[in-house]
């Protein structure tokens, strides 16, 4: 039961009393729920505990940052064991069938946990929680999830631990009042409409069961779109040396097989100001490494081109101690002789290109809605590696998109063997309710698509060791990262590339970049010796 000092933490007149601008509403709301969480950890005696699961891309990751940026300003200590956690986040996403799987088997193995602790609270957000249909099925398969939120309002995040913490205590809200005008997906007033209900009917017996329920349900808030981006708000490095920045958020292009557009929204992009103060921050806390993040960053739309963003910051990394600019992902239609120029030039940006090819073949790039055409591809990808012929290529390929045949495939092989890449993400369609492509009538049986996908696999493996074999004997530099995962007599770090190298050593080196012989190719990482 919830102590009357706990209780009067949470009452409506704190609740009124909240700003109506962004962020300082999250911030107040930051301080509500921090107050709250130091009563209860002078009741319990000791700090309570949090952790985040972040599934899917770069930009989710980023994301859970600053869910665990939220959460260390609450006072919770940032742990990675969801299973002794007093706070679960579950950071969703719902680009191929198998990443929804991850979710749902990860909350399963949470359910004995939080029967043992019934205060324990457990959150799904992000990517998956855009869609009507996932919130469904986790209210009626998963009820003891608490709090559901989504991609455009992670930021209100403290608000909606403000309203659990009101829930439980007895006390109702009305979580659509909370959008401050955003259009609704999904909230839960329905439930706050049949709360209200069964309070004005009073106390009988089986009412006070219903409402027992009710209170139980999850808070939910999630928003269709949001053009707006607030700044300015808490955020935690996961690692000191190196950061992903957002430049941008959402995506225009709506490939036919892809369901990103509909669950991150239209394009937004940052004003340069604040992309260079964060950079600066970066640099003050001691980053060597940024990796300037968007769906598309070369469709960059704040005020200047991506090229010029990628120049400005490439002269700035260079007086404040930043070594290495990372991107990533850039479409191949928006690839500007501009930006490869300008990356030519640039000091600091790593020698390293992600240009996702999907398909090597003509009707199927266009069918896939990708605005480019073999021709065009190669044309780029060979223009890049003509400018810098020390860059590394890496892609992602699709293997099975409806319609493909046989000759489809052989182009994308094509492709392949002409640009050999260094290293290839690939992937077995995977049909998106909602997307074009999901209702085309001529997907690929299993075993046709299964047999593409490994003879692609062959053909990159073996330019992959071809690649990676002529790199052996050379010096290059390398940022270290962290103790080997398989080996503590090891530390692993990043070439320039992006290539992983393992090399003996003590975690002294984690942080600093130096001089590594590369001794051993294993495809998917060198080992070798630092020699300086
Ligand atoms: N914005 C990035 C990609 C984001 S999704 C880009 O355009 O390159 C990452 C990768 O997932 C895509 O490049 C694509 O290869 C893959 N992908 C997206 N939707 C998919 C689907 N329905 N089935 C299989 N792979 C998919
Ligand atoms: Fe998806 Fe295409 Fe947008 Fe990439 S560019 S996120 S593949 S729609
Ligand atoms: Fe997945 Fe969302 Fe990224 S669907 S790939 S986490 S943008």
């Amino acid at each position: 039961m919830i102590s009357e000092n706990l209780k009067n933490l949470l009452t409506d007149e704190i609740l009124a009393a909240a700003p109506v601008t962004e962020p300082e509403r999250q911030h107040y709301f930051i301080d509500r729920v921090r107050a709250y969480a130091s009563e209860l950890k002078s009741l319990q005696g000791e700090a309570l505990k949090a952790c985040v699961v972040t599934f899917g891309c770069q930009m989710n990751a980023r994301d859970s940052e600053k869910l665990e940026g939220i959460l260390s300003d609450i006072g919770f200590d940032i742990i990675n064991d969801e299973q002794e956690a007093d706070f679960v986040a579950f950071n969703t996403c719902t680009v191929r069938e198998n990443a929804n799987e991850h979710l749902y088997g990860r909350l399963g193995r949470l359910k004995q946990a939080k029967k043992a602790d019934p205060d324990m609270i457990i959150s799904v957000c992000g990517c998956m929680m855009q869609e009507t249909d996932e919130i469904e099925k986790l209210k009626v398969k998963y009820p003891y999830v608490d709090i559901i939120f989504g991609t455009h309002n992670l930021y209100t995040f403290p608000e909606l631990m403000f309203s659990l913490l009101r829930k439980r205590s007895g006390r109702l809200d009305e979580e659509a009042v909370n959008s401050m005008g955003h259009e609704i997906l999904k909230d839960s007033s329905d439930d706050a409409l049949r709360l209200e209900k069964l309070l004005r009917y009073g106390d009988s017996k089986s009412n006070r069961k219903d409402m027992e329920k009710l209170y139980r349900k999850p808070v939910v808030s999630v928003w269709k779109d949001n053009s707006d981006i607030v700044e300015q708000l808490p955020s935690k490095r996961k690692y000191p040396f190196k950061q992903g920045i957002n430049i941008m958020f959402g995506c225009n292009n709506f490939c036919s097989y892809c369901i990103v557009p509909y669950v991150r929204g239209r394009e937004k992009s940052r004003k340069p100001e604040e992309i260079y103060e964060e950079i600066r921050n970066c640099a003050k806390d001691g980053v060597k490494e940024i990796m300037l993040l968007g769906q598309n960053v070369n469709s960059y739309s704040g005020g200047i081109s991506f090229a010029e963003l990628l120049k400005n910051i490439d002269d700035m990394c260079g007086d404040i101690g930043i070594d290495r600019i990372r991107f990533m992902t850039s479409h191949p239609k928006d690839l500007s002789d501009e930006l490869i120029e300008a990356m030519k030039d640039a000091k600091h940006v790593c020698r390293q290109f992600h240009l996702p090819l999907q398909s090597g073949s003509d009707p199927i790039l266009k069918r896939m809605n990708r605005h480019y055409d073999k021709a065009k591809y190669l044309d780029r990808a060979l223009k890049l590696k003509e400018a810098m012929p020390d860059i590394s290529l890496s892609t992602d390929i699709i293997v099975g998109f409806p319609g493909e045949t046989e000759s489809d495939f052989l182009e994308t092989l094509d492709v392949v063997e002409k640009v050999r890449f260094d290293s290839a993400y690939t992937f077995i369609y995977s049909k998106r309710e909602g997307t074009p492509a999901a209702s085309y009538e001529d997907q690929i049986d299993e075993a046709t698509v299964k047999d593409r996908f490994d003879r692609l696999l062959k053909v990159q493996n073996k330019i992959v060791d071809e690649n990676l074999d002529k790199m052996v004997g050379k010096k290059l530099k390398v940022l270290f990262e962290e103790l080997s995962e398989y080996d503590d007599k090891l530390i692993t770090g990043k070439l320039e590339n992006g290539i992983t190298v393992h090399v003996p050593g003590t975690k002294e080196l984690i942080g600093s970049i130096r001089e590594v012989e590369l001794t051993e190719n294993h495809r998917f990482y060198f080992t070798g010796n630092v020699v300086g």
